[in-house]
């Protein structure tokens, strides 16, 4: 139960994240702060993955549609490049900023929870998969692109929830840059559209 709460929290947090630009969040929405609110009925774990799954997501593309697209279609002397740390007029590629994201969260105790977007292909290191389980996610995804892969998996001793979700090439900007780039491995496929390219991974501790 004590979990269930920090997760709702975790959410609030999020979607606080998310508002807090235009309207600002209510201060003090902490577990600390709120000791002696009474028990919430919790979220589960699955519906909680898909929730901030759909968050990631919708950041994702709209950084990648209005964006990036829209600064490519205006001609901008600013563009997005993987290299944008060493070049001038340049912005990060939606993957880096996901990955960037996530990396924060990481290393955000109160978070809760860790994502990240993963290939058993992978043009950076960072992104191959870590456990069996996300492995046998990750296959799962390939096989069944319209569904989503869910799981329980025990490392260093503490159980947790796995949620994957294919991450497929809806655009023909996906599989050009990916198949052309020059970090592809000899076993890298010829992605095509529609094909997964790998897929959003979502842990959750369960205790
Ligand atoms: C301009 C090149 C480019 C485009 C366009 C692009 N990607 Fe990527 N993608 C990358 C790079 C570079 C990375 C590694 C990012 C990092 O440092 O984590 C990456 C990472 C990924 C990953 C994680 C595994 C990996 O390869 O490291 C997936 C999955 C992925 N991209 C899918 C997509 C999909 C789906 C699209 C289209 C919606 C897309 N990419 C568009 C360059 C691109």
């Amino acid at each position: 139960m004590k979990f269930k709460k920090e997760i709702s929290l975790s959410i609030f947090g999020i979607l606080c994240l998310s508002l807090m630009t235009s309207f600002g969040c209510g201060g003090g929405a902490t577990a600390s702060a709120t000791p002696d609110l009474p028990a919430e009925p919790g979220i589960p774990f699955k519906q909680f993955a898909d929730a901030v799954h759909a968050v990631m997501m919708a950041d994702r593309t709209v950084y990648a549609s209005k964006v990036v697209t829209r600064l490519k279609k205006q001609d901008a002397s600013v563009t997005p490049s993987e290299y944008w740390e060493d070049e001038e007029h340049t912005i990060p590629l939606p993957a880096q900023m996901f990955r960037m994201g996530s990396e924060l969260v990481f290393d955000n105790p109160e978070a809760g929870f860790t994502y990240a977007l993963k290939s058993k292909w992978p043009l950076n290191e960072q992104n191959h998969p870590k456990s069996d389980l996300e492995v046998q996610a990750l296959d799962f995804l390939t096989e069944n692109p319209d569904e989503n892969f869910y799981g329980e998996e025990e490392l260093g001793g503490e159980k947790y929830f796995v949620a994957a979700y294919a991450d497929k090439a809806v655009a023909e900007a996906c599989w050009s840059c990916h198949n052309d780039h020059g970090n592809r491995e000899d076993s890298y496929p010829e992605f095509a559209k529609d094909d997964v390219m790998g897929g959003v991974i979502v842990r959750v501790p369960m205790k």
